[in-house]
């Protein structure tokens, strides 16, 4: 089996989709595997440390996917629309795996299929236990959360901890925020490690007891509504206006004593939700900062502008970063690419490393979006 790792080209991503450590374990398990040149060059991983874990460098992307099986890429393929056509590069037959956003780009997964790419959609991996190891939105998730806090520390112009000396006593950051799944639950970890105070909201109500078990603490908005907030995948649901409203109320305080909010409210294949008005924004003190990890979904903050860091008339600063991972280059590929080396490796045949999917896997069915020429997941069906 033919794996072939290929180098990223869209603008802002500096991850790759393999580490030194799983080519050295695709290799043991009866895999060969081609580099293309300068594909870990983001991440401090150069083209001599995936040669002495064994793999070949190839001096294109077209030459390291025209033999392969199996083509691993942290992003969706570009088309020629967008200037280069990566799809051609995939020879028929062979297999992709990357972030594909398969549900939102119906035109790419036509493409696919007529050139005849079996694809796999990492971002739908089910979420059930045996897939934590392969679930990408988790770890690059979990990395932009302890990220968010780091830019907010070097953007806020005060300490974190409270410090005590002897030209006075600072006190400590107050930081609020708004979301406490994967990004959110390690935001709260990171800035109470650095000291500060740390407030959250979600309208999960189980994630009260993990906000609190790492020292921070929950605002709860309505118990009730709250306790049926959860969807079967552990996902939460659109709320109503009467919960927009209260949770609203409960939060505006907070926000005007904060300084520094971190937002990752998400719902998937939702917009984002509007969680910080520019009411709130106005009376926030200057100097405070706002990262908001929800820019790509529309953000969560009036006045986040995507990808750019604007200062309001106030003196806030607003963070609206996109694929905050990616600037952990190292760390977020080395976990990417051990996400996919979970997920293959009960792929290959033991003795021979030969390729053997069980097509009634769960978590095949799940993330498989082309296969033979055609759509064939459900979230794409029609
Ligand atoms: P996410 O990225 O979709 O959303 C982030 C957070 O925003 C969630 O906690 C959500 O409840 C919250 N949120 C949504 N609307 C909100 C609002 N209006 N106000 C405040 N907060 C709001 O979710 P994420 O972080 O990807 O994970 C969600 C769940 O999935 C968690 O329960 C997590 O434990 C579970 N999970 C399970 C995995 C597995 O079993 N393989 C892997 C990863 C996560």
């Amino acid at each position: 089996m033919q794996i072939a790792v290929l180098k990223e080209r869209r603008a802002g991503e500096s991850r790759v989709a393999a580490s030194p450590d799983t080519v050295k374990k695709f290799i043991a398990a009866g895999a060969k595997v081609t580099v293309e040149t300068g594909a870990g060059a983001g991440s401090s991983f150069n083209d001599s440390v995936f040669q002495d874990a064994g793999a070949t460098i190839a001096p294109s992307a077209a030459a390291a996917a025209g033999s392969a099986d199996m083509v691993f890429k942290i992003q969706k393929p570009m088309t020629a629309a967008e200037g280069l056509d990566e799809v051609s590069y995939l020879k028929s037959g062979s297999i992709l795996m990357c972030s594909l956003g398969a549900l939102t780009d119906k035109p790419l997964m036509q493409a696919l299929a007529t050139q005849g790419v079996t694809s796999f959609a990492l971002e739908l991996m089910p979420r059930i236990s045996r897939a934590q190891a392969m679930d990408i939105l988790s770890s690059q998730s979990n990395l932009a959360g302890y990220k968010a806090v780091v830019d907010a520390a070097a953007t806020f112009g005060k300490a974190m901890p409270m410090m005590m000396t002897a030209a006075g006593t600072i006190a400590p950051a107050r930081v609020l925020i708004f979301g406490a799944g994967v990004a959110g639950l390690q935001a709260i970890a990171t800035a109470k490690r650095m000291g500060a105070v740390v407030y959250a909201t979600d309208v999960r109500y189980a994630t009260k007891e993990q906000v609190e078990s790492l020292g921070g603490k929950f605002i709860v908005v309505d118990e009730e509504k709250m306790k049926a907030a959860q969807t079967a995948g552990g996902y939460a649901k659109e709320m109503d206006d009467d919960f927009k409203k209260k949770q609203a109320d409960a939060v505006h305080a907070e926000v005007l004593k904060a300084d520094i909010v971190i937002t990752t409210a998400l719902i998937p294949g939702r917009p984002a939700p509007k969680l910080v008005t520019a009411a709130m924004v106005a009376g926030m003190k200057n100097g405070s900062v706002i990262v908001d990890l929800a820019a790509e979904a529309g953000g969560n903050v009036e006045g986040t502008v995507k990808d750019q860091a604007t200062v309001t008339a106030n003196g806030v600063t607003i963070l609206g970063y996109t694929n905050m991972s990616s600037r952990l280059g190292r760390d977020a590929s080395s976990l990417f690419a051990k996400n996919i080396l979970n997920f293959v490796t009960p792929m290959l045949e033991k003795d021979t490393g030969n390729l053997k999917i069980n097509w009634d896997d769960e978590l095949v069915k799940g993330t498989l979006v082309t296969k033979d020429g055609a759509i064939v997941h459900s979230g794409l069906a029609g």
